[in-house]
């Protein structure tokens, strides 16, 4: 029987010349009104699909964009998507009017070597998210060989994921999502000391999981966002009218207890930029004793910045997920900017995910100065915690 470690197949081991290569991406990018406003995840697609072009093989690509919940919502159709890569990659791309093999069937078979096919939004079919067999069987009617290159899908078990590459006998994974493994791994296994995470975002609830692993795993937490707010709130702080999770205050204090066992640096804010509600345009920066009873914290503050910076600079390895404050809102991006570039100068293995940390990354310029962009946030968080995602199990051999 083959162990369930066995290792998985990149596409450059396999043989892919002359056949249709289904690689399920993930062009889930943002859009505005069809406009994409961020086309990161078509980029860190293309080298996959320029080394299968090259060797000669027909390429079936099948991605997933926003949640239209099983049905066909014109407004993501993968028809922008495939336009902007194909002007990226000055290459043809066809896309079919459905990604189900009836009527894909044709564009996909009268694909001649070195041509690409986008197969539409899979999830305006309910099956896909169900991991169905009978769609999954479908699909692999339009395939020779199955790659997964879509990291940031990888946590979940749908069926182009997770029950189509079991039905194909050659599969593996693409070279985005090698580099995405090979990165996260140095992480997971003996990453340089000392290893800092910087966690952000709304909520604890999100991140409990790679919190707890992490803890194991780090010698510094730095906390940031309004997830921030529940800790300084279990710590008896006052948070005015900040988003707290009530229900989350055991947990924090649990958190809290175990970075203190382990020896664990556990920063929380010691500032915050505060204001009297979200669409307010400026913020005012207290002490997190000063807080008012309408204060509502959107961004850490200065001082904070200023203690997170220094850490972040001595670490041995760096790994970011989440925004400080509202990013989105320049009057509270500050701290989220002010991450991106001490991560930037960090000497250590730096790695970021997560759409926000991402976004303040390319928007602070720095992007290339990281190891590792990860395109994948809730996937680099369940890897990182130590989970087996859907999509690598499916493809080893
Ligand atoms: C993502 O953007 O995190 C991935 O594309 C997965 O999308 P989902 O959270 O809608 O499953």
């Amino acid at each position: 029987m083959t162990p369930a470690t066995s290792p998985v197949a990149s596409i450059e081991e396999l043989n892919i010349a002359g056949r249709r290569v289904f690689v399920r991406v993930d062009f889930n990018v943002p859009l505005e009104a069809g406009t994409i406003t961020d086309d990161s995840r078509i980029l860190a697609a293309i080298p996959t699909i320029r080394h299968a072009l090259s060797e000669g093989a027909r390429v079936v690509l099948a991605s997933h964009a926003g949640r239209p919940k099983g049905k066909r919502v014109p407004e993501l159709s993968l028809e922008p998507i495939g336009a902007r890569l194909a002007e990226r990659m000055e290459v043809e791309v066809l896309l079919t009017e459905d990604c189900l093999s009836e009527a894909a069937g044709k564009v996909v078979a009268d694909l001649r070597d070195g041509q690409v096919a986008l197969l539409e939004n899979l999830r305006f079919h309910p099956e896909e998210e169900n991991d169905d067999e009978g769609f999954a069987r479908e699909l692999a009617k339009l395939c020779d060989v199955y790659v997964n290159d879509a990291f940031g899908a990888a946590h979940r078990a749908h069926a182009s994921v997770s029950a189509l590459p079991r039905l194909v006998p050659e599969r593996g994974i693409g070279l985005l999502m090698g580099q995405e493994l090979t990165a996260l791994d140095r992480l997971r296994q003996g990453a340089p000391r000392p290893f800092v995470a910087v966690l952000g975002g709304a909520k604890v609830s999100d991140k409990i999981g790679v919190m707890t692993a992490l803890l194991e795993q780090v010698d510094a937490l730095l906390i940031g966002g309004a997830m921030a707010n529940t800790f300084l709130a279990a710590q008896g702080l006052p948070m005015g009218s900040s988003l707290v999770e009530e229900d989350k205050l055991p947990l924090a204090r649990t958190l809290l207890q175990r970075a203190a066992e382990r020896k664990v640096k556990l920063l929380l804010p010691v500032d915050l930029v505060v204001a009297d509600g979200v669409d307010a345009p400026v913020g005012q920066v207290v002490t997190t004793s000063e807080v008012g009873t309408d204060d509502m914290a959107l961004d850490i503050g200065p001082e904070t910045l200023k203690v997170y910076r220094e850490v972040i600079l001595g670490a041995g390895a760096l790994f970011w997920n989440g925004p400080m404050g509202l990013f989105e809102r320049p009057a509270f991006a500050q701290g989220s900017l002010g991450i991106a570039a001490a991560g930037a100068e960090c000497s250590g293995f730096t790695v970021v995910g997560g759409g926000d940390s991402v976004a303040a990354v390319n928007r602070g310029g720095v992007a290339e100065r990281y190891d590792h962009v990860s395109t994948g946030g809730g996937a680099s968080l369940e890897y990182l915690e130590g989970k087996e995602l859907p999509g690598i199990e499916a493809v080893r051999p």
